[in-house]
């Protein structure tokens, strides 16, 4: 096949390693970025003289129906083109002519593919923060129904002490909003333009950089131009943010799927959001927060496979970048669907209040109350007021009861210096309320977190 670059070359190449060496097949999503990137090129290249306004506006003409047979559908993505970048080229060339030919000066594919392929990213980091939103607010909704709801706070798995469910999901609330400030600040970091840095040392063309920069909405131009063509840091940053977010995303899907067994009962998804078993005729299963549970995984080996594309590359570009887009765009496309439908099945999931209200009345979840009325009502030191918890709970267990409904006698036997206002303590709802310290589970400090989320997703 005849190539751009054949002039040196005395053979065509072969059909395996046209087949081998191509991008088109999956570069092609960044049809848009790449025409904008040249449509500003070109204007650039018409301010400093290099193109005639007659260029300039045939060139201008000439993107805008490529672009108008891409959207159609009547563009040939052809492997043989090897890249988008060619494929366009040529299309171009081949509607207007000659001045097609000129826009490529002062230009590589090496910057081209690194403002395509970083403004892809930087508006995906955008998006993504748009759709992390979403989820909180539909996560602040139900929240808000809940600031009373108790339900057992655990370690290890095993009751704890007992919050609100507001507050176990201001939980994750924090997590996606640490999500977004890391999506913005990556977007913040990396909004500097690769355009112009060619093959890699510049050009001695009279470009204007700041020009082209500015048309393509980055902040700046980059520095060294160097580092600017190789640099992939940008798309390793946002499968990392991707990845610390699908791991958030995880966490919580987990919990859904305990939630909806037997064993819990705190919540049932709905209908549309669960599937049946193909043997077992009762199955209402959770493959959907199963299967971001899963989906977490091909993420994270998207971020292990760039990082182990750049390790100890030499600068500058090498064809080794070209494996950087695929893992993107599928991480890209994990992240926006799992976004979409875990909003979906929290929006549509029923909360059995219940069920988290009693199981708060297994495992004695107001035992460290009881220790911290000893030390606070009795003067007794912490390790020994444990000591006394242990042996209460240990005659709420004989006695097959939970901690919050012994008697007050039974703990007078243990300890005579328990008095009548112990039982106080011992409530679950008490015990809730209690930790009003910043950022605990009281009902009024659970309040002002989802005041706070409230907030943030309004400044946004
Ligand atoms: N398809 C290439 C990539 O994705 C574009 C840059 C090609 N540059 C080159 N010198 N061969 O990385």
């Amino acid at each position: 096949m005849e190539k751009m670059w054949s002039g040196r070359f005395s053979a065509g190449s072969s059909n395996l390693l046209d087949q081998f060496n191509a991008s088109i097949m999956f570069d092609r999503k960044l049809y848009r970025e790449d025409i904008e990137g040249s449509l500003a090129h070109a204007q650039m290249l018409a301010k400093q003289g290099i193109l005639t306004a007659d260029e300039l506006s045939q060139i201008t003409q000439g993107l805008t129906q490529v672009k108008e047979e891409i959207e159609s559908g009547l563009f040939e993505w052809k492997i043989s083109d090897e890249d988008l970048h060619m494929g366009i080229e040529k299309r171009l060339t081949a509607i207007i002519g000659d001045a097609g030919k000129k826009l490529h000066t002062a230009r590589s594919r090496n910057d081209q593919i690194a403002v395509d392929f970083r403004r892809y990213v930087l508006r995906k980091n955008l998006e993504i923060v748009d759709a992390i939103k979403l989820l909180m607010q539909e996560i602040l909704v139900v929240a808000s129904k809940h600031t009373e709801t108790l339900i057992p706070g655990m370690t290890h798995l095993q009751h704890a002490q007992p919050v609100n469910f507001a507050f176990h999901l201001g939980a994750y609330l924090s997590m996606f909003k640490r999500d977004i400030e890391r999506f913005e600040s990556s977007h913040a970091r990396n909004n500097v333009s690769p355009l112009g840095c060619a093959a890699l040392a510049g050009t001695p063309h009279k470009i204007d950089r700041d020009m082209t920069a500015q048309l393509l909405g980055f902040d700046s131009v980059s520095v060294n131009c160097l580092d600017t063509v190789s640099d992939r840091d940008f798309a390793l940053e946002i499968l990392f943010s991707i990845s610390t977010m699908m791991m958030h995303i995880s966490r919580l899907s987990e919990e859904l799927v305990m939630w909806s067994s037997y064993e819990f009962k705190f919540v049932e998804l709905s209908d549309e959001y669960s599937t049946g078993s193909s043997i077992m005729p009762q199955k209402k299963n959770p493959d959907v927060p199963e299967l971001l549970r899963g989906k977490t995984g091909r993420v994270y080996g998207s971020l292990m496979g760039l990082l182990t594309v750049m390790k100890a590359l030499p600068l500058a570009y090498n064809k080794d970048t070209q494996e950087d887009k695929e893992g993107v765009f599928d991480a890209v496309e994990t992240a926006e669907i799992s976004l979409e439908i875990l909003k979906e099945a929290i929006k549509t999931m029923q909360v059995k209040e219940q069920n988290m209200n009693s199981a708060c009345k297994v495992g004695h979840l107001s035992a460290t109350d009881l220790a911290d009325y000893l030390v606070q009502k009795c003067d007794i030191p912490f390790r020994e007021a444990h000591f006394i918890t242990g042996k209460a709970v240990a005659k709420s267990e004989e006695l097959k009861i939970d901690l919050s409904d012994i008697e007050l006698k039974y703990l007078q036997e243990i300890d005579k210096r328990i008095g009548e206002d112990v039982l106080e303590f011992l409530s679950i709802d008490n015990s809730m309320n209690a930790r009003t310290s910043a950022g605990g589970t009281s009902t009024q400090r659970t309040k002002e977190q989802l005041e706070y989320f409230r907030n943030f997703l309004k400044e946004k």
